[in-house]
């Protein structure tokens, strides 16, 4: 594909993040900012990046999505290094499970901070970064971009789900965000999308109840999904990257479902 300009991937030491910015690597984007702040995780996902794909620049950025400077920072270093960023995936997130009458509030503190403030944190930096510089022609779209942002929500960002309200509330969130900003933003060249990944084998799932609560409810969760399996982070990274990519230039302001296909809805 066609990733002329420069890409930034928070959540990138683990699961999906760490998948979208193997697969910008894989698909010839040369200049790519990764964050997060699993730092050792971090530089695991750089030296993989790097030992596969020589030629590629790797800036790995510790930060926390909770945290406007350090947010900021993360934004201000990529600038510095590579001038622009044009395709950014923001996909850091974490899950806490129990339902309203047991999740502690600093759970649903905890979820709220990092899935829907760190998500607009990091969308403000980057579309304030974005409004500064010129567009860019791809060979895929005749129309210039000046920059696409994918936000990470979730299936649980599209229906309710009991046993995880603080989770389900705040992807509610990042689809609303994403749509907002989608619209507004798109006079501008800025083109906001959100995926919402169904079951995905990441280390994210480990959070989930564990023992035979927790594979009862892996059974019944792959009986709901109608491909018939739980999915792959690199399946998630592909729809991430077309949604950032000039194969999307008229794919703004909504959400694209990565569950397998849900029996139930
Ligand atoms: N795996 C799934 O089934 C699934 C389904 C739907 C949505 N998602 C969403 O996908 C995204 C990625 O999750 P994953 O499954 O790859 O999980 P993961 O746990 O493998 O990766 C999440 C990453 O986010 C980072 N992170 C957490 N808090 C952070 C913070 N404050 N600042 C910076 N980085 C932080 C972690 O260090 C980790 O590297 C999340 O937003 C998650 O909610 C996952």
């Amino acid at each position: 594909m066609d990733f002329q300009g420069v890409a930034l991937v928070t959540g990138a030491a683990s699961g999906i993040g760490r998948a979208t910015a193997l697969l910008y690597a894989a698909e010839g984007c040369k200049r790519i900012v990764i964050a997060d702040f699993n730092t050792s995780l971090l530089q695991e996902t750089k030296k993989e990046i790097e030992q596969s794909r020589p030629g590629v620049d790797v800036l790995a950025v510790s930060v926390d999505v909770r945290s406007e400077a350090s947010v900021q920072k993360m934004v201000d270093q990529a600038i510095e290094r590579f001038a622009r960023i044009d395709y950014c995936a923001n996909v850091a997130g974490i899950i806490r499970f129990g339902d309203t009458s047991v999740l502690p509030l600093s759970d649903f503190d905890d979820v709220y901070q990092v899935n829907l403030r760190g998500t607009f944190l990091c969308a403000k930096a980057e579309i304030n970064a974005m409004l500064q510089q010129e567009p860019l022609r791809n060979s895929h779209s005749e129309f210039e971009a000046r920059g696409a942002i994918v936000n990470v929500s979730s299936q649980a960002g599209l229906m309710g789900n009991g046993n995880l309200p603080a989770y389900v509330a705040s992807k509610h969130g990042v689809v609303g965000l994403s749509k907002s900003d989608g619209v507004k933003f798109a006079q501008h060249g800025i083109r906001v999308n959100a995926v919402c990944p169904g079951t995905i084998e990441t280390p994210i799932l480990g959070d989930l109840p564990q023992g035979e609560i927790g594979k009862q409810r892996a059974a019944e969760r792959t009986r709901e999904i109608a491909l018939g399996r739980i999915g792959r982070p690199d399946e998630v990274a592909q729809c991430i990257i077309f949604l950032t990519s000039g194969r999307s230039s008229f794919v703004t302001g909504t959400t694209l479902a990565v569950h397998g296909g849900l029996r139930n809805t």
